[in-house]
């Protein structure tokens, strides 16, 4: 399905976002960068961005920022409730939490240094689909064109590797994205 996952490192800590396949290879990455992963962030709960949770929570004991409007069947894990605004630190980086429902109603970006990973809010040309359970187009347009306010330089990381290249930026997102115009 050509999920991304990724790894937030700094100053020995790290946090992983969407762990949804491969975990042992996101904690081999973390081991060989000497991180220890300490948080699991997640965009939203959708099965392919969360698959490998109960495992790589396991291997960790590692704490899982998740909004709150996002349905964890699971509750076996040490659950922190984000919202918009919240700030969860990293090392010495700090990750704002923006909610961006639209694609379920707890989707999450997270912003730090320039960089938005975007889960299934925005993809590279395209956007997540509205149609599931818990989409709302309506929503989807408005949490767009917040991410529109953003700098044009910020690099936009997205959830799925459907785009004609891995990541972009706002401003390209905006001339050639034909939600984002
Ligand atoms: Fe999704």
């Amino acid at each position: 399905m050509q999920n991304f996952s990724y790894i937030i490192g700094d100053n020995g800590e790290a946090a992983v976002v969407d762990p949804g396949w491969d975990y042992k290879k996101l904690i081999d990455v973390c081991e060989k960068e000497k991180l220890k992963i300490t948080k699991i962030l997640l965009t939203h709960t959708h099965y392919d961005h969360a698959m490998d949770l109960k495992k790589i929570v396991k291997a960790t004991n590692a704490e899982v920022y998740v909004h709150k409007l996002e349905n964890l069947k699971d509750k076996g894990f040490k659950i922190k409730n984000i919202e918009d605004d919240d700030i969860i630190n990293v090392g010495k980086t700090k990750i704002k939490v923006l909610h961006t429902p639209g694609h379920s109603s707890g989707s999450v970006c997270f912003l730090f240094d320039k960089i938005l990973i975007t889960g299934d809010t925005l993809f590279v040309g395209a956007i997540g689909r509205v149609d599931l359970p818990g989409s709302n187009e309506e929503e989807m347009m408005k949490s767009l064109k917040g991410l529109g306010k953003l700098d044009d330089d910020i690099e936009v990381y997205p959830g799925h590797d459907y785009g004609e290249k891995a990541s972009s930026t706002i401003g390209y997102e905006k001339k050639n994205n034909p939600f984002m115009k």
